[in-house]
């Protein structure tokens, strides 16, 4: 299945065969993450596939590897790190491979060799045991005119982004000249306590939808003087 395709059928998995991956694969699957596209080419980041000992995560399931996702702390970071790994998310499903973008939890017992790095955030991978893709009407998503200024069709691969615990914090929307603008929903102090950068890297992954969808027209920019959405903050804006 193709990337694309893939945005339709993908889930969160849960639930790993135990038997870890083949070299060849976790070559493909590192071959594919440094050819991703970034939407900050200027922030360093970087990864590492770690096998379970190395990982603590609050989750009673465990998957044969774990990939471990670092960064420099700069502007867009989080949102950067979601548009990049989204990529790979989708190309692992494509390849019938289970996924889990893992918040609660880190590496433990390893050091990233760069220390102007911090650490990011986990993703779970490994073969399913159940099945991998799910129908189109098992998504939970918000419907197209709750996440934009008007329903538009061509927000359809943002709408079925995964994102921290579905909290969906995406709104696009629409400028006169054919390119929009993104916001993130600002929510409660609580809110933004818990899933403050976990929904700077929520937004990156449904930006990584749209450059999936649209990767010949895909731009992204941020305006200096974007216009205020109340609730909201601004988080870029692109052409698709
Ligand atoms: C930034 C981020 C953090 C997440 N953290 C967790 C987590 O700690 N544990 C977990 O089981 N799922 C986690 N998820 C998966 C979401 O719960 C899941 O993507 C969302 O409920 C939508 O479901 P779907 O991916 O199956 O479409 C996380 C997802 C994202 C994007």
């Amino acid at each position: 299945m193709n990337l694309e395709d893939t945005i339709y059928k993908r889930q969160s998995i849960r639930s790993y065969d135990a038997t870890p991956l083949g070299n060849e694969t976790l070559d493909e699957i590192r071959d594919f993450i440094d050819n991703a596209k970034e939407l900050n080419p200027n922030i360093k980041w970087s990864y590492e596939i770690l096998p379970t000992e190395n990982i603590s995560t609050m989750m009673r399931w465990k998957a044969p590897h774990y990939i471990a996702i670092f960064s420099e702390e700069k502007e867009n970071c989080y949102q950067n790190i979601g548009f990049v790994f989204q990529q790979v998310d989708l190309f692992l499903q494509s390849k019938g491979i289970g996924t889990c973008w893992i918040g609660m939890g880190s590496p433990k017992n390893y050091k990233n060799p760069d220390d102007s790095q911090k650490f990011i955030i986990i993703i779970s991978v490994g073969m399913p045991k159940g099945n991998l893709y799910r129908e189109i009407n098992q998504f939970r998503r918000k419907a197209l005119e709750d996440i934009s200024d008007k329903r538009d069709e061509r927000l359809a691969p943002a709408q079925f982004a995964p994102s921290a615990s579905n909290t969906q914090p995406w709104y696009f929307t629409h400028n006169d000249d054919g390119s929009y603008d993104l916001y993130r929903v600002k929510g409660g102090v609580l809110r933004s306590r818990i899933y403050g950068n976990w929904n700077k890297i929520d937004t990156g992954i449904a930006l990584a939808h749209l450059y999936v969808a649209n990767g010949d027209s895909f731009k992204f920019y941020k305006k200096d003087n974007p216009k205020e959405l109340k609730g909201h903050f601004y988080a870029g804006s692109f052409e698709i």
